[in-house]
């Protein structure tokens, strides 16, 4: 058996409603490179991933699209395991909520709780919120226009009384605010403890309902099959049901449990860090070490919405760039806890910046010069030094392993990366302080040029071993142009001591890492590419419940729009009614309409709008629309669009034009 630390990392089991986008992608990347970097550092890590597959939605979505439940997720999840390799994500288990093994031992759970009196059956009588799947009491409910409706969502809710199972939860309350309290490394961010704390366990912890008669898609309860086991229930078990919890064979629960982390989005870190520990605190397990909540996604600034046409599939960048790419800019962009922005336009600019020019030149100089001074053998080292400008990059190169794993024992990867490019850029310095190309032209220096090249060499070597764990296939492109073939060298162990690449090692140019690229061009060019993936049925990449869910966190935090703006910004927009000249399809694109507008005495403007999924184009000519006039103009698909047409898009994509109703001069200002 071996005697390495164990690591078992998760990451949610995402609901296979529709196809996994983006935002998934982010936290599952995470999972993947932690993963790999504690192995490399030598750790015994598993990963665990997988799906959320009960409940209503998917009931009513399967319903839809006229299959049944699980036909319905079978296809998702397909979707999703070849999406994972498309990243070149390796999870050791894809648990599924509806694998035999998980729902026995979910019975069993639920089963226990009830034996041992943690769980008790009463009656619910409360306002329900069918798609949270929630009970709230009266003093819970938000309003919204004098309606009384979910504080989650904000979508109505109505008043059911329904017999129901309920969890205990008060009584556990004191023992956790005692354990976070005492375990501050608990819950991060740190702040999210408090928010807990403060929101809803020094308040009261309510008793909650964890079982529905209202659908059949879910785990029935085995000792009376008239109630299904509450999703959540459900759904937080499978960090224990995949290692065998509960059964005979539960070798990997043993070797792996408490988990050293989950890994979670910031708006379902209530459910881990209270039902969760509750629930394990019955079972008479440990907690998992951390619960990680981390950021979210944001597409343009705003939160993703697929009515918004915002949300961001991974893989035509992944088609276009390589999964490495698009990895290194997930980990790299935004602090893991902070929220951040994904635009095509920041990931084409930090690809050019960081992985073209400061990476691939880096390799592609070094490569080069040895070929060019010393005919390609990467040279001895020599007593030509000058420590003025050697130690401190050999220095900072050799503390590197530290400093980055210093970053992801926080994980903090895009600080680790930081760490990791400040080398980088200090390699490409000393380029500039030492002019290698001026000591190739004097035979004397050659010795003291063996030296420049060999630090910059091995600092190359540094850079290919830690950088595997976020861009798994780099490295290898870059050991094949260095000639490193012992595998010892790209070992977390080879990079105990600087120095360590042998004289004699064959470089060889090869292809440019990361080519540099018409950032301009390629925005076109994955404009149009940006095709859905295939979905089971129209609707069914449609999530309400989780844009609900942000929305409703985002309602505390960050506000979609601010509150108030001055008179002064309002006043800068311009909008004028127009009537439609012409509409066309724009050619090679699914989404796009291209509109010639008059503006009556001020004249003609071309404008393109994403909205070819809800009109026919000859439909609309004659017609009055709503457009912003003073926005800058952009080219979108090779033509120029000057302006936006305004419309108006609710939560289930109907989408309407906005028109002011006859009577009124194509031209008149809107305000
Ligand atoms: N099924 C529950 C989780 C149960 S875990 C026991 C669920 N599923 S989900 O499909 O809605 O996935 C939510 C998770 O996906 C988030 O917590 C986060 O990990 C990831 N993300 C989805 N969209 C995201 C962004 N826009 N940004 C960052 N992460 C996002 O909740």
């Amino acid at each position: 058996m071996s005697n390495k630390q164990t690591f078992y990392i998760t990451t949610p089991i995402y609901y296979p409603s529709g196809n996994m986008h983006i935002g998934h992608t982010y936290t599952t990347v995470a999972a993947d490179t932690m993963t790999r970097f504690k192995r490399l550092t030598g750790y015994d890590a598993y990963f665990l991933t997988g799906t959320d597959e009960h409940g209503q939605k998917i009931e009513e979505k399967a319903a839809e699209a006229g299959v049944t439940p699980k036909a319905f997720v079978d296809e998702i999840v397909a979707e999703t395991k070849k999406l994972w390799d498309l990243m070149n994500i390796r999870y050791d288990d894809f648990i599924r909520t509806t694998d035999e093994r998980h729902e026995r031992i979910v019975q069993k759970i639920f089963r226990q709780f009830y034996e041992q009196g943690d769980i008790y059956k009463s009656e619910y009588e409360g306002m329900y919120c069918t798609p949270c799947e929630s009970f709230w009491t009266p003093s819970q409910l938000a309003e919204k226009n004098g309606e009384k409706v979910c504080p989650d969502c904000g979508r109505p809710c109505k008043p059911m009384k329904e017999e129901g199972y309920f969890f205990r939860m008060s009584k556990y309350q004191d023992w956790l605010i005692d354990y976070i309290e005492t375990h501050p490394d608990f819950i991060q961010p740190a702040a999210r403890a408090n928010e807990m704390l403060n929101n809803f366990l020094r308040p009261g912890l309510q008793d909650l309902c964890v079982s529905r008669t209202s659908f059949k898609w879910g785990v029935p309860v085995d000792f009376d099959e008239k109630h299904v086991v509450y999703v959540w229930i459900d759904a937080l078990s499978n960090y224990i049901t995949a290692l065998g919890y509960g059964t005979e064979d539960d070798g990997l629960l043993k070797k792996y449990w408490p988990a050293n982390v989950h890994l979670v989005g910031k708006e379902i870190i209530r459910f881990h860090t209270i039902y969760w520990p509750i629930m394990l605190h019955a079972l008479g397990l440990e907690l998992p070490k951390q619960v990680f909540g981390h950021g979210w996604l944001l597409f343009g600034g705003d939160k993703m919405a697929k009515s918004k046409g915002n949300v961001q599939y991974p893989q035509p960048i992944v088609a276009r760039y390589g999964a490495d790419a698009l990895r290194y800019y997930l980990m790299r962009e935004m602090p893991f806890g902070s929220d951040g922005n994904y635009t095509n336009e920041a990931f084409l600019t930090r690809m050019n910046a960081d992985l073209a020019n400061d990476l691939g030149n880096l390799v592609s100089r070094t490569v080069a010069m040895i070929e060019k001074y010393f005919g390609g053998d990467v040279p001895a080292w020599t007593d030509a030094v000058d420590p003025s400008v050697d130690t401190p990059l050999q220095e900072h190169c050799a503390a590197l392993p530290s400093l980055v794993e210093a970053q992801m024992d926080k994980l903090q990867y895009s600080q680790a990366l930081a760490e990791i490019w400040k080398v980088i850029g200090e390699c490409n310095k000393y380029i500039d302080l030492t002019q290698p190309w001026v000591l190739g032209k004097d035979p004397e220096k050659k010795d003291r040029l063996a030296n420049v090249l060999l630090t910059l060499a091995e600092c190359v070597r540094y850079v290919a071993v830690l950088i595997y764990p976020f861009m798994p296939t780099t490295p290898e492109r870059i050991f094949a142009q260095l000639g490193v073939k012992d595998e010892v060298l790209k070992t977390w162990d080879s990079l105990k001591t600087f120095g360590q690449l042998p004289a004699g090692t064959k470089v060889q140019k090869g292809e440019a890492l990361f080519p540099r690229i018409d950032v301009k061009k390629e925005l076109e060019a994955l404009y149009l590419a940006e095709e859905k993936p295939a979905q089971p049925e129209k609707k069914a990449d449609k999530k309400p419940e989780k844009k609900e869910e942000k929305k409703a966190e985002k309602k505390h935090e960050e506000p979609e729009f601010p509150e108030v703006i001055d008179f002064g910004d309002f006043c800068k927009v311009k909008m004028q009614v127009a009537r439609v000249l012409e509409c066309v399809k724009v050619p090679k694109s699914s989404k796009l309409l291209q509109f010639r507008l008059s503006f009556g005495k001020d004249g003609e403007r071309t404008i393109l709008s994403g909205i070819a999924k809800y009109y026919e184009p000859e439909t609309l000519v004659g017609k009055q629309v709503v457009a912003v006039t003073n926005l800058a103009p952009r080219k979108i698909a090779g033509i120029e669009s000057q302006g936006m047409i305004l419309s108006a898009v609710d939560d289930q994509d109907n989408l309407r034009l906005m028109s002011v109703g006859e009577g009124v001069e194509d031209g008149a200002i809107i305000g």
